[in-house]
């Protein structure tokens, strides 16, 4: 149990791809807000890699910059951040090129006596895909792998002291996501990994996992009584996970013209939320238990034949257009990006999840570029009444939802019918809802923050387990197999600040049910919706 991990006394953090767009964006804001409360090793440094020929004194001047950036407003403080950029090191190194490591060892011993680390390190691979197959060999050729013998269990008693002493050093290795870019790579990465690292030492990152409100999934059905009862197909009708975002793709054309939105947010960040939307009871809140629960969930998605991939998978792109007064460009008139592209910057499906739970409950996810809004949110609809006594005032029935909202105006409100009061007998929606901002707020940490702390503590509860990754490719292989044999299968244009191809409305087994529309705010979204 995370609570009783803690951290070493010291570590030295390797970033594979130190000057690209994760580690400016993220990664380094992220450390910068574990030390500024005082939860990194006491003893720490960071070892910065890439291409880039900078040295610790040009590569700094661009962590302040970023950090003035990338930083929520207030965060910046200079007198801190000065001590915060003095343990980061930069050296330039090619990660495809055997002898680098070498040199890499040297300036980790180097780093380990400067703070007086007994060789604990972990690798942080934030580099092109391509990449990830290399670097754990060649680590390996160096011994910088080291295939530690301790698992999780242990590292809880007597061995975790050993290590904070420097006898049995840490070695982890954090993968960002994807891994793998269909079932195969991903099995053949993790033969790879097998041969030079023990699952307990891999460290596979969804950063969706680390936002508190995904967490709060997991409180808000078993830490409560009351929504167990009723969280099955007895009274669940359907349930929405949409997860948006009102920009394109920006710089990352390269990356993205080879992934596409299945591969970049539904196999991975999307079914993480269905799973816990989904999952039985983990026995207890742990690496093994509740990770076995994740991947029961994947194992349960019903497969899909071609027939039903063309019903019940949508895929668009977004087109030139103008919105908001300004004019967008079209998905291939972005840079770095095939003019004849056909890769799904939108995606929309239903999937059904075959065990005793959720027979016949259909889930339905969306996510995309360019829409209206950035939003993540879940939709739990429940069955409407039985009975319906108040049919003549109130139409069909008023839905009961429970909605979660992921991110932004993170809360969670509960939509219910009451009597409005007066003569007669009128009956309208009403809202109860709770915002993240009763508890104090959010921790102004992001969901790196939280990853990156588990990583140092060695809790890999919030991180992916190889079986997962591989069930989770399994039934998506597929869809990606057959979007490629049939040239043809529809591709549908959008415009900017739509929600996406009208097609997706399709998929809904009920004409009368449609995709909830989230506003930016949570509450009052009939009566002011700020997108
Ligand atoms: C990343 C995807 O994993 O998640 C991006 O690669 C996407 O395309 C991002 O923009 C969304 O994350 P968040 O935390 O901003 O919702």
């Amino acid at each position: 149990m995370r609570k009783m991990l803690s951290k070493p006394e010291s570590l030295v953090l390797v970033i594979f791809g130190a000057s690209g767009d994760l580690s400016k964006r993220k990664l380094v804001p992220s450390l910068y807000q574990l030390f500024k409360s005082g939860k990194l090793p006491k003893r720490f440094s960071v070892l910065g890699l890439g291409r880039t020929p900078y040295n610790d004194e040009t590569f700094r001047p661009h962590l302040i910059e970023n950090l003035k950036r990338f930083l929520a407003e207030g965060e910046y403080d200079e007198a801190l951040v000065e001590r915060f950029i003095s343990f980061i090191h930069y050296m330039p190194m090619d990660p495809q090129v055997a002898s680098h490591y070498i040199s890499l060892k040297a300036r980790l011993e180097q780093l380990d006596k400067e703070i007086d680390n007994p060789s604990n390190y972990i690798f942080y691979l934030s580099t092109p895909p391509s990449l990830y197959g290399v670097i754990p060999k060649y680590l390996s050729l160096v011994g910088l792998n080291e295939k530690v013998s301790f698992t999780e269990t242990y590292i809880n008693s007597e061995e975790k002291s050993q290590a904070n002493q420097g006898n049995i050093p840490i070695r982890r290795i954090i993968i960002e996501k994807p891994f793998g870019t269909d079932l195969k790579s991903a099995e053949d990465l993790t033969e790879i990994y097998k041969k030079f690292f023990k699952e307990e030492q891999l460290y596979r990152i969804d950063h969706f996992l680390g936002k508190e409100t995904v967490q709060d999934i997991m409180a808000l059905r078993f830490a409560n009584g009351i929504f167990e009862p009723l969280w099955n197909r007895n009274y669940i009708d359907r349930v929405e996970v949409t997860a948006v975002e009102n920009m394109g793709i920006e710089s990352r054309g390269g990356f993205y013209d080879q992934t596409g939105a299945l591969r970049d947010m539904v196999q991975n960040h999307l079914v993480q939320i269905l799973a816990l939307v989904a999952m039985e009871p983990p026995v207890q809140f742990n690496a093994d238990h509740f990770r076995n629960e994740v991947v029961k969930v994947y194992q349960s998605f019903r497969p899909m034949n071609r027939e039903e991939i063309y019903k019940q998978v949508i895929r668009g792109q977004y087109t030139e257009s103008d919105w908001k007064g300004e004019h967008h460009r079209g998905y291939r008139e972005e840079d770095k990006v095939n003019p004849e592209s056909r890769t799904e910057t939108f995606l929309a499906m239903r999937l059904h999840i075959d065990n005793w739970r959720w027979e016949g409950v259909p889930f339905y996810i969306r996510t995309g570029k360019m829409m209206p809004t950035k939003v993540t949110e879940i939709v739990v609809h429940f069955k409407p009444t039985p009975h319906k006594m108040f049919a003549d005032v109130m139409g069909n029935s008023i839905p009961n939802q429970l909605i979660i909202r992921i991110q932004p105006n993170e809360g969670i409100v509960l939509n219910f019918a009451a009597k409005v009061p007066g003569s007669g007998f009128e009956v309208k929606k009403v809202s109860m809802n709770f915002t993240y901002d009763q508890l104090g707020g959010l921790a102004s940490g992001d969901a790196y923050s939280r990853l990156l702390e588990d990583s140092m503590i060695g809790d890999s509860t919030l991180f992916t387990r190889s079986d997962a990754v591989e069930t989770s490719w399994r039934f998506f292989d597929p869809i990606l197999k057959l979007w490629e044999e049939d040239e043809s299968f529809p591709l549908y244009g959008y415009p900017a600040g739509t929600w996406g191809p009208t097609q997706s409305d399709e998929l809904f087994i009920n004409e009368e049910s449609h995709w909830t529309n989230p506003c930016k705010n949570l509450t009052n979204s009939d009566v002011f919706c700020e997108l």
